[in-house]
């Protein structure tokens, strides 16, 4: 039984969209270069194909950089940088705000290329480019701000003080989930303190990161600002490993698998660069005995099917109390039978195909895996093929009915694939959903105080994101995004995340004619 409606795939012409019109718009040609710095540079790399998952076809190819355009773009980006940190910041805010108004004016074909390229439902791919546009805002207030502080010092005639810095060339690695906000999310802020970027897309993703590119370069020349936003699309061999041991990078921001974070922290740590670590997650939803479900309901839907269950904050496992798991389930099961899949630019469909078919054959090994370990798929489960272009990769949402021991559920299945385990009590609840290795973000269904305040206690949720009836996924950019434990430790975005692209610098001045020693010390006369 599966009661998942399909829409099934429309020929190009049923959507609204002409994907040709959409790679127009953004200067996307057939054949493209995947370096920038200043000029396209002419690599001469592997070629790499961008797919559209929906449709199996060849949207468009890029020719990656080789590791000689490597060195290329990070000296000009190191030249950039040197330029770059002597504008005032209120005058780099500036730029970002036209950086903003570009990704405004944008919005819509760059939302469509995401959706084009990733496989997520158009108004997704719009909301991130939105994300892009508020990280954009916020890096323009923080222009006028990157404040330090200052402290009372021991030693009479003597300030103190603490200011920050540019840091350098920071390196940033993205996903393919989120193939655009989550640069923005380094790039706005690295570029407001005064650093170059060298971004190192997904190689799932690299039209988008040209057409970004595109459009950073008109705000570039227009402000006659050095290159200091690079792109270098490339394999890990051409440019991610040259990314992680070259010390004329004191920042790598990664975003991706918990293995690959480890790598980076390695190797950057023997160096001992600075990493900021952003990696996956197997966030959780406890539903209590007295949560409003009908909130609960709506929330899962899009938490576990939203993106295909492709974001790091997609929710996994679903930790139901015992005396509403059976009515829940059932309302769930409802909820998932009206999610229409099919062509993701299309209004009306709520789920379009995972990013690729290696992506879909993983979520089928998956379940055979959960099924061998006592888990039952009580909706979905399958490959959707028939009456789908060849080449593409849907799936159905999937339910679990899974028993919390079961080894896969310490592991992050990136497909949407929902894992329903009944808990007896709230302190159960919290025990199981921090039982995993993983804490990036975590949810609590319930209306009552004592719940709420629990979960977030020192002893709740051990995650870096805590949600109370709200699920986990969707934050806001204005908080500080990351999480613990193997998600890395990393906080990007809002908050005081800014200061993981500074240098911090203390100083003490003397303003008088003794020189007394600090600690009451007396050395000599
Ligand atoms: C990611 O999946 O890597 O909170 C980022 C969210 C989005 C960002 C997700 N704002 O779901």
């Amino acid at each position: 039984m599966t009661g998942i409606p399909t829409t099934g795939y429309h020929a190009w012409p049923m959507a609204a969209i002409d994907p040709k019109d959409v790679l127009k718009t953004l200067g996307i040609k057939a054949e493209n270069d995947g370096a920038w710095a200043g000029e396209w540079l002419a690599t001469r790399g592997p070629v790499i194909e961008s797919r559209n998952p929906a449709t199996g076809e060849v949207l468009a190819t890029v020719r990656g950089a080789t590791r000689a355009d490597y060195d290329e773009v990070l000296r000009r980006s190191v030249k950039a940088f040197e330029e770059w940190r002597e504008w005032p910041a209120p005058q780099r805010g500036a730029l970002v705000r036209d950086l903003a108004d570009a990704f405004r004016k944008s919005k819509d074909a760059l939302g469509a290329l995401v959706t084009m390229e990733t496989g997520k439902i158009l108004p997704e791919g719009k909301g991130e480019i939105q994300e892009a546009i508020d990280i954009a805002d916020f890096a323009v207030g923080l222009s006028r701000q990157l404040y330090g502080l200052t402290m009372h010092s021991e030693r009479k005639n003597h300030r103190m003080y603490e200011q920050w810095h540019p840091l350098g060339v920071v390196g940033v690695i993205t996903a393919f989930n989120f193939p655009i906000a989550v640069w923005a999310w380094n790039a706005m802020l690295a570029t407001v303190c005064g650093d170059a970027s060298l971004w190192k897309p997904s190689p799932k993703t690299p039209l988008t990161a040209i057409a970004t590119q595109h459009v950073v370069n008109r705000v570039l020349a227009a402000h006659k600002a050095p290159p200091f936003l690079t792109l270098l699309v490339g394999d890990n061999a051409a440019v991610g490993q040259p990314m992680l041991e070259d010390r004329r990078i004191p920042l790598v921001s990664a975003t991706g698998s918990v293995g690959m974070g480890r790598t980076v922290a390695e190797v950057v740590g023997r160096r001992l660069g600075r990493t900021l670590l952003e990696l996956g997650g197997n966030n959780a939803v406890i539903v209590m005995d007295d949560a409003d479900l009908d909130l609960a309901v709506r929330a899962v839907l899009f938490g576990a099917c939203g993106t295909a269950g492709q974001r790091c904050t997609s929710i996994r496992r679903l930790l139901l109390h015992e005396k509403i798991a059976a009515p829940f389930t059932e309302r769930l099961k409802t909820a998932y039978g009206q999610v229409k899949i099919g062509n993701p630019l299309e209004s009306g469909v709520l789920m379009g195909p995972l990013v690729d078919e290696p992506s879909a054959e993983r979520m089928m090994s998956a379940l055979a895996t959960i099924k061998t370990q006592g888990g039952e798929v009580i909706l979905g489960g399958k490959r959707l093929t028939d009456g789908f272009p060849k080449g593409s990769s849907f799936v159905e949402p999937t339910l679990v009915r899974s028993k919390k021991d079961m080894p896969i559920l310490q592991e992050e299945v990136f497909a949407p694939v929902l894992h329903l385990v009944t808990v007896g009590s709230l302190d159960e609840a919290i025990a199981v959903q921090n039982g995993v290795p993983q804490g990036l973000s975590s949810s609590i269904f319930t209306s009552s105080l004592r719940s709420s305040e629990r979960f977030l206690s020192a002893s709740g949720s051990d995650c870096g994101l805590a949600n109370v009836n709200i699920g986990t996924s969707g934050a806001e950019i204005g908080g500080a995004f990351g999480g613990e434990k193997d998600t890395g430790g990393g906080r990007e975005s809002g908050s005081d995340a800014w200061k993981a692209y500074m240098r911090r610098q203390t100083c003490t001045l003397n303003f008088g004619g003794d020189l007394p020693l600090a600690q009451g010390i007396t050395f000599g006369s």
